[in-house]
């Protein structure tokens, strides 16, 4: 959908960003990552013109965007800028609306797209769309960037930085809206940011940049588990394998879980599931809510009697659920000291388990070198 061909930017003999070529497939987000200054906002800035390059060409649709009427581009992509930029003297409903009015949309039509655009990024348009953007919070000034450069409907997004200006916990809640919000709307998306954490959470895959050149363009699991050089390396940090837990959802690796009812044979179920291989069995109770575990091989072995047997647990504070992350559950079993925790549906309803050892597997696949 979107490639870059051999693309170099020069200021005088400088190079701000030197030969890059680069395709981001329909519906994905990609994610450009590096240190201040490497070249990202400069190359996410030729893709819709703003700037010209001094070499090569940028595609979209397999068209060279030099050949598109600068209408088009305004339709075709949307752009959040770094540092927010609304415009001071517009309400936050006139700065959203503001590419549909360039492009000669009616009134009435703006202002039921704004409408739509205010409910998805979750502010109400009654309370917000008069205010002017110095009266918003950092949070709420970012999602009216993203809703302002979603506003024409474009299928390419170019997003520079934008939760940059927010403290980490608004943040992570922006990001994860993000996430939630393209899972619906499925654009293309060029996301640039220099913090790692980030381009984890959101990118399908990461270009990472040093110097105005792409270093290594990957799936952050694999960019995790294998970074190219040293530079990589170092960029991604010590805890590689912990933050590559983060991509992997615990339903990959969920098993079944032994369950047994607290007025069942306690005994005879847990010499059952022993049988098969598994420690430590659930037990429910009669409205089939987890009341706590026990372990198969202490009863077995001392036959103790059923009262002292159960392992009572709070569910919410060792449960996961289905969509959670790995690093999420392995956090609950560090906190809690246990080597298996129990996956719950929203009931609270136990639907399965996961294990350390399942956990380790995945960082095990994490290389201990680069290979240079
Ligand atoms: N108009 C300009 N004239 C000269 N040099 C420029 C100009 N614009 C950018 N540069 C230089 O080009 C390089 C890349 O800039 P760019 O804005 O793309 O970096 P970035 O990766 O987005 O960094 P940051 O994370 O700080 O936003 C920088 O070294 C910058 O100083
Ligand atoms: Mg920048």
């Amino acid at each position: 959908m979107i490639k870059l061909i051999d693309i170099t930017k020069k200021y005088g003999e400088f190079t701000a960003v030197d030969d890059i070529s680069l395709k981001v497939k329909q519906g994905e987000v990609c994610v450009l990552l590096g240190p201040s200054g490497c070249g990202k906002s400069t190359t996410l800035k030729i893709i819709n013109r703003m700037l010209e390059p001094s070499n090569g060409n940028v595609l979209i649709e397999g068209k060279n965007v030099r050949d598109f009427k600068p209408e088009l581009l305004r339709r075709k992509i949307g752009y959040v800028i770094q540092y927010v930029g609304l415009f001071p003297h517009m309400t936050v409903g006139e700065n959203i609306g503001i590419v549909p009015k360039l492009l000669g949309w009616e009134k009435v039509k703006i202002s039921r797209r704004t409408e739509q655009l205010f409910t998805l990024i979750g502010l109400d348009p009654g309370f917000y769309s008069n205010k002017y953007p110095h009266e918003l919070s950092g949070g709420e000034a970012q999602r009216i960037g993203v809703a302002r450069a979603l506003a024409a409907d474009p299928p390419i997004l170019l997003m520079d930085e934008p939760f940059g200006a927010v403290d980490p916990l608004t943040r992570e809640i922006l990001q994860t809206e993000f996430v939630k919000i393209q899972k619906e709307l499925k654009k293309t998306v060029v996301f640039v940011t220099h913090d790692l954490e980030e381009a984890i959470r959101v990118a399908v895959r990461i270009v990472l940049m040093q110097k105005g050149r792409i270093v290594q363009h990957d799936t952050p699991e694999n960019i995790l588990a294998h970074p190219k050089n040293k530079f990589v390396h170092d960029f991604i940090g010590a805890d590689r394998a912990l933050k590559r837990l983060s991509r992997f959802p615990v339903s990959n690796i969920m098993r079944e879980a032994p369950v047994v009812k607290s007025s069942d044979d306690l005994f005879k179920a847990a010499k059952s599931v022993d049988k098969r291989g598994f420690r430590f069995l659930w037990v429910i109770d009669e409205n089939e809510e987890l009341l706590g575990w026990i372990d198969t091989t202490r009863l077995i072995r001392n036959k103790e009697k059923k009262e002292d047997v159960i392992t009572r647990i709070p569910v919410s504070r060792i449960a996961v659920r289905s969509d959670f992350t790995c690093k999420t559950a392995l956090s609950r079993m560090l906190a809690e000291g246990i080597k298996v925790v129990p996956v719950v549906d929203e009931n609270q309803k136990i639907i399965g388990e996961i294990s350390l050892a399942d956990i380790e597997k995945i960082t095990e696949e994490v290389a201990h070198t680069w290979q240079e």
